[in-house]
C-alpha cells in the first residue's frame, strides 16, 4: 500500500540570493533580498507577485537546486544542501517525458529509486487519484494539457514527498479544468498531510486553495505581505468573506482599482 507522508517543516532564515545578468556579466539581479519565511508541517502556502520578483528562484532554493549568497534553509531541521525526494516538484516547465506513455512517466521515481518491483501497485493508485484510469498507455502527445498536468502531479506525489513544490502547476489550463485540478491538489493535501508551496499568478486560486498567502514584491524580491487566509475547506468562492480576502490581494498588488499609481502588474 501507499505510505502516508510525514509533513515537512521548511525555514528560511534571511536569504539573499543574486543572479549574474546573463547579457553583462557585470550587471547583477539581486532576485531575493532577506527572505525568512517558517512554514509548518502540512500548510499550504502560496507565493504571488509580479513577474521578476523571486518566486520560482525561492522554490529552486527551497529544491536544493539552487544555493543563496547568504541565508539558511532547512527542512525539519536539516539543512537544505541539494535535491531530495523528500522534496517534490511540479514546475510548469518540468514536462512529462515525450517517449514514455503516462503510466511510464508516473512510474518514473519509483524506478528511479530502485523500488519499483515492489511498489508497481502504486503506479495504477496515483493514476486512479488524478483521474486518468484508462490513459495508462497513452503518449503525453495524445492527451490534453489538463491531463497532462495530471499524470506530471500523480509522478511528483508518488514517491511521497513531505513537501510539494509547485511552481504555476496550472497556468496553461482553462478555467474549468483548473478549477477541477485545484480540488485534486486539495485533496491530495489533505488526505497525505502534503505541505504545499505553490506559485500562482491567480488571486482566486491563491484564496480558493491556500493556509497562507505570501505576496512578495520585485527589485529586489522581498517578502511585502502575507495574509492567513481563514476559511474552512471547501471554500466557495462566491461567498462574501472569499469576496474580502481577494479584495484586499488585489489591494495589495495595486489591481484592485483603488490605486491609481499602480507599478505592479502580473
Ligand atoms: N539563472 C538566472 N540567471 C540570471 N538571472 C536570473 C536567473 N534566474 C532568475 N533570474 C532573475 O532573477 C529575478 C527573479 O526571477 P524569478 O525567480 O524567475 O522570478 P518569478 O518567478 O517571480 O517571475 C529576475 O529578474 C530574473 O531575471
Ligand atoms: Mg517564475
Amino acid at each position: 500500500m501507499v505510505a502516508a507522508a510525514a509533513a515537512g517543516r521548511i525555514r528560511i532564515d534571511n536569504i539573499t540570493k543574486t543572479f549574474i545578468n546573463e547579457a553583462d556579466a557585470n550587471a547583477t539581479v539581486r532576485a531575493l533580498s532577506n527572505v525568512s519565511l517558517d512554514i509548518a508541517p502540512g500548510e499550504f502556502v502560496t507565493l504571488i507577485g509580479a513577474s521578476g520578483c523571486g518566486k520560482s528562484t525561492l522554490l529552486r532554493l527551497i529544491a536544493g537546486l539552487i544555493k543563496p549568497d547568504s541565508g539558511s534553509l532547512s527542512m525539519d531541521g536539516e539543512d537544505i544542501s541539494g535535491p531530495g525526494p523528500e522534496r517534490g516538484f511540479a514546475f510548469q516547465d518540468h514536462a512529462l517525458f515525450p517517449w514514455l506513455t503516462i503510466a511510464g512517466n508516473v512510474a518514473f521515481g519509483l524506478k528511479t529509486q530502485g523500488v519499483y518491483a515492489e511498489r508497481k501497485a502504486d503506479v495504477a493508485h496515483w493514476i486512479e487519484r488524478v483521474g486518468l484510469k484508462g490513459f495508462e498507455k497513452y503518449y503525453p502527445h495524445q492527451i490534453s494539457g489538463g491531463m497532462c498536468q495530471r499524470a506530471a502531479l500523480a509522478r511528483s506525489l508518488i514517491v511521497s514527498p513531505k513537501v510539494l513544490l509547485l511552481d504555476e502547476p496550472l497556468g496553461a489550463l482553462d478555467a474549468f479544468t483548473r478549477m477541477n485540478i485545484q480540488d485534486e491538489i486539495l485533496k491530495i493535501h489533505s488526505g497525505e498531510q502534503t505541505t504545499m508551496i505553490m506559485v500562482t499568478h491567480d488571486v482566486d486560486e491563491a484564496v480558493y486553495m491556500s493556509d497562507r498567502v505570501v505576496v512578495l514584491s520585485p527589485r529586489p524580491g522581498r517578502i511585502r505581505e502575507t495574509i492567513e487566509i481563514d476559511l474552512a475547506r471547501p471554500r466557495a468562492r462566491s461567498s462574501a468573506d472569499f469576496m474580502a480576502y481577494r479584495k484586499q490581494l488585489l489591494n495589495i498588488l495595486h489591481l484592485g482599482g483603488e490605486d491609481t499609481g499602480a507599478d505592479y502588474v502580473i
